[in-house]
């Protein structure tokens, strides 16, 4: 059979920039931001993207290029004599995360939803009294936001079913370059804001007092997460790579551009958020109780708001469709499942799945502090999340042949890749493994506090 691939080199970057950037980015950065402390942790999480997450980004990309497979039948092929119970658990462990974290991927893309709906409304009805779009009643309501989390899944699913070049490549490329656009827009117009120098210094000067011992492993979480390492999802990409592209070139390129619009998220939504309200600025509802007001304060506020959440829906429905094709994919190669039962069964999973980010807004919100969101969040991306990516990266390290690294890594025509190489070897094998460990440390000091 012969795999698919992508249709141009263009068609890659956008996918792959597709899956990362998304809700991780403007939804999730900023209140992880705010959460420690600003400036100090934004610095950290620059650094981690550079040396922890561009080196994994590298080696999943590696993973997926060499064998040509998605990741549990890319882990098994390697080198089979040695960690096999390992690496089938490694492989394994990506695509239950991919599912867990779809499935509050799902719900969060629901609440999107719901404020493109409202922002319709609001354009449909508007006779000159100022309204509200809030929160408030996806609060209220499980059953609205899991029915939201149906809809936005069954859209990814049929666009999945088509296949990677029908589905995937045509529907993410066409929405990435739209959006940068309308952000930027954004920026601009935020920067009138009286809070915005309280902002950029807010985001921008690191005071690492502020720091809290748990700041390493979050920022290590988010890096995963928003370059989705750890998933699956790059080596899947990889595997459909053309022996053309040079993929460390490649992977750097990722995680600029992602680092970089994460900025640009910040940017856009502190100032916002700081002149209106500081009370939700820790909390993942941060985005969502900024942004709307903002927006119906523009002149023509509801067309803004219909196009910036059209366009965040877009983006995250690019990176749902991309943690779908993960489970897709390893599907049809690991169990032989045909790729349309593949899609429908993950569906059906994932809904089950997703009850419970759903109703515990309300129904089973826990005590006081936080919800299940913030719960599953804390466990899966600052926990599993990073040990799984640094599980992969050490994998490709250990297995791939010597020869074979050298020859994915190291391009004639470019000089540099050749004194890259025993950088990223380096950093695969002792920094990686020791800022992981050092993490895991401090947050298990946090917990003992
Ligand atoms: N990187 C995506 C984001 O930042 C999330 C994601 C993870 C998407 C893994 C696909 C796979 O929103």
């Amino acid at each position: 059979m012969n795999r698919a691939a992508w249709k141009s080199r263009f068609g890659f970057y956008l996918v792959a920039v597709g899956s990362a950037f998304g809700l991780g980015n403007l939804w999730r950065f900023p209140y992880i931001v705010a959460e420690n402390g600003g400036g100090a942790f934004v610095l950290l999480y620059v650094l981690l993207a550079l040396i922890l997450g561009l080196p994994l980004l590298i080696a999943e990309l590696f993973l997926g290029h060499s064998n040509r497979k998605s990741v549990m039948s890319a882990t098994l092929l390697l080198d089979a004599k040695t960690h096999t119970r390992w690496k089938k658990w490694i492989g394994r462990l990506s695509v239950v995360i991919s599912l867990v974290v779809l499935s509050y991927y799902s719900v969060i893309s629901g609440w999107v939803l719901h404020f493109l709906m409202q922002f319709f409304i609001e354009t449909a009805s508007r006779f000159g009294v100022e309204s509200q779009i809030t929160m408030a009643p996806l609060m209220r309501s499980g059953v609205l936001q899991l029915g939201l989390a149906s809809v936005h899944l069954l859209i990814a699913t049929v666009i999945v079913t088509k296949g990677v070049q029908e589905g995937l490549e045509k529907w993410v490329g066409a929405l990435m370059p739209a959006f940068v656009l309308m952000m930027v827009v954004l920026v601009t117009k935020t920067f009138s804001l009286p809070s915005t120098p309280e902002a950029l210094r807010f985001l921008f000067y690191p005071d690492f007092s502020k720091l809290k011992l748990s700041s390493l492993l979050a920022a290590i979480g988010h890096v995963c997460f928003t370059l989705s390492l750890g998933f699956g999802t790059m080596v899947t990409f990889g595997s459909y790579l053309s022996d053309k592209e040079h993929i460390p070139t490649a992977a750097f390129r990722i995680t600029l551009i992602d680092t970089l619009l994460s900025l640009v998220a910040g940017i856009l939504i502190f100032p916002i958020a700081l002149s209106f309200n500081h009370q939700t600025l820790k909390e993942p509802a941060l985005l969502f109780e900024a942004l709307p007001g903002f927006l119906l304060s523009l002149p023509g506020g509801a067309w803004f708001g219909i196009l910036f959440f059209l366009c965040l829906y877009l983006a995250s429905l690019s990176a749902s469709i991309s943690l779908l094709e993960v489970i897709v994919s390893n599907a049809m190669e690991f169990k032989k499942i045909p790729r349309m039962s593949a899609a429908w069964g993950a569906l059906a999973i994932v809904l089950i799945l997703a009850t419970i980010p759903a109703f515990s807004t309300n129904l089973m919100r826990f005590t006081g502090e936080g919800s299940a969101v913030e719960l599953l969040d804390f466990i899966l991306i600052q926990l599993i999340l990073p040990i799984a990516a640094v599980s992969i990266g050490s994998l490709v390290y250990t297995s791939i042949a010597e020869s074979e690294k050298q020859r994915l890594f190291i391009d004639r025509l470019k000089i540099e890749s050749l004194a890259m190489y025993s950088h990223w070897k380096w950093t695969l094998k002792y920094l990686v493994p020791a800022i992981l460990f050092a993490a895991v440390l401090l947050q298990f000091f946090a917990l003992l506090k």
